[in-house]
């Protein structure tokens, strides 16, 4: 007798047939920009293929991606004017919330989830208000005009709101607020596990919101740091999170998976807007596959424990999984 586990490599039906993960088209987010303004959609040099849209012509991508098959979406917002305290965040017809509006009148099908945060509104750049001089935030007041923003985003349309700046205490915050408000089928999507990563670079310039002194250290969790991940996990569920990310993706792997396993709630990952970035650079290098690329790390996070997958390259997969490719 001889074990052969090639037998089950012959061919690609055999290799469909036994194949462990499986990918749909269900599972992906795509993550787009809105910045103020009409009639525009502009280029962002550093994440080639992506673009900022004004709330006027953010249909054209929504179709783009209901074509494509992906009917969930995460917006982020880049206002025209910013302050110390990021009131933009929170306006009524502040960008967001009137991409919302727009968004849901135009395809109430689609599942729209609001990124939640300060750091696109605050003229220093920072996740929260600031405490002094430094580049602290003060945790308390950033809390509650993070709960003000996600009430104002779930007024506008929201499915699904997600924290992502970090601060101790906000998803019960925004719970709280958003009960509060009568607003009870709002989920929140927490970035329960979300690394000061250098790999947020082309994002900061997709969103101008790269902080003008010093760095997010002091909110955002330490990449040496794996257990921890897990105590952020248990404050999130205790404080009503329905839903956790981890984020970047690819280079926090075991991350997931230890999140994974202790998560009674449905885990994302956000492959973020570096690694979206150095698939294209190499691929417009000639130096790798761009499909073959993407599909692998795709396929290795939902391998590693991702239920939901946010990525840039939504559109181009959902169109590879449908090929019956992943
Ligand atoms: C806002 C926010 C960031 C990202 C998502 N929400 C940037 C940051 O924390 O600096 C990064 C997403 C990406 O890189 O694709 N706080």
């Amino acid at each position: 007798m001889r074990i052969r586990p090639r037998r089950l490599r012959r061919t690609a039906a055999i290799r469909a047939m036994v194949r462990e993960t499986r990918l749909s088209p269900s599972m992906l987010v795509y993550p787009i920009f809105v910045r103020e303004g009409r009639g525009i959609v502009e280029d962002i040099a550093a994440m080639p293929g992506q673009k900022r849209y004004s709330p006027d012509t953010l249909s054209r991508v929504l179709e783009d991606a209901a074509n494509a098959g992906v009917s969930n979406v995460l917006l982020f917002g880049l206002p025209e004017k910013k302050d110390e305290r990021g009131s933009g965040a929170y306006a009524e017809d502040g960008v967001v919330q009137q991409a919302l509006r727009e968004g849901k009148k135009n395809f109430p099908q689609m599942l729209f989830i609001s990124d939640v945060c300060m750091c696109e509104y605050t003229s220093h750049g920072h996740c929260g208000v600031l405490k002094g001089t430094g580049s602290a935030v003060d945790n308390d007041p950033t809390i509650e005009l993070l709960a003000r923003t996600a009430v104002s985003h779930a007024r506008a349309g929201a499915d699904i709101v997600a924290p992502s700046d970090m601060m101790d205490g906000r998803v019960g915050a925004i719970r709280t607020a958003l009960d509060a408000a009568g607003l009870e089928d709002t989920a929140i999507l927490s970035y329960a596990v979300k690394y000061a990563s250098a790999f947020y670079g082309p994002f900061r310039e997709a969103a101008g919101s790269a902080p003008a002194f010093g760095d997010r250290r002091g909110y955002q969790m330490d990449p040496n740091n794996a257990r921890e991940a897990l105590r952020e996990l248990a404050l999130d569920l205790e404080e009503g999170a329905d839903m956790v990310m981890v984020k970047p993706g690819l280079p926090y792997l075991d991350v997931l998976k230890a999140v994974k396993e202790k998560s009674p709630v449905p885990v994302g990952s956000y492959c973020v807007s570096g690694e979206y970035s150095m698939i294209k650079a190499a691929a417009a290098n000639g130096w790798l596959d761009e499909k073959r690329a993407v599909c692998e790390a795709a396929v290795c996070l939902v391998r590693a424990g991702a239920d939901i997958l946010i990525t840039y390259h939504a559109l181009e997969l959902a169109g590879w999984i449908r090929d019956g490719k992943l």
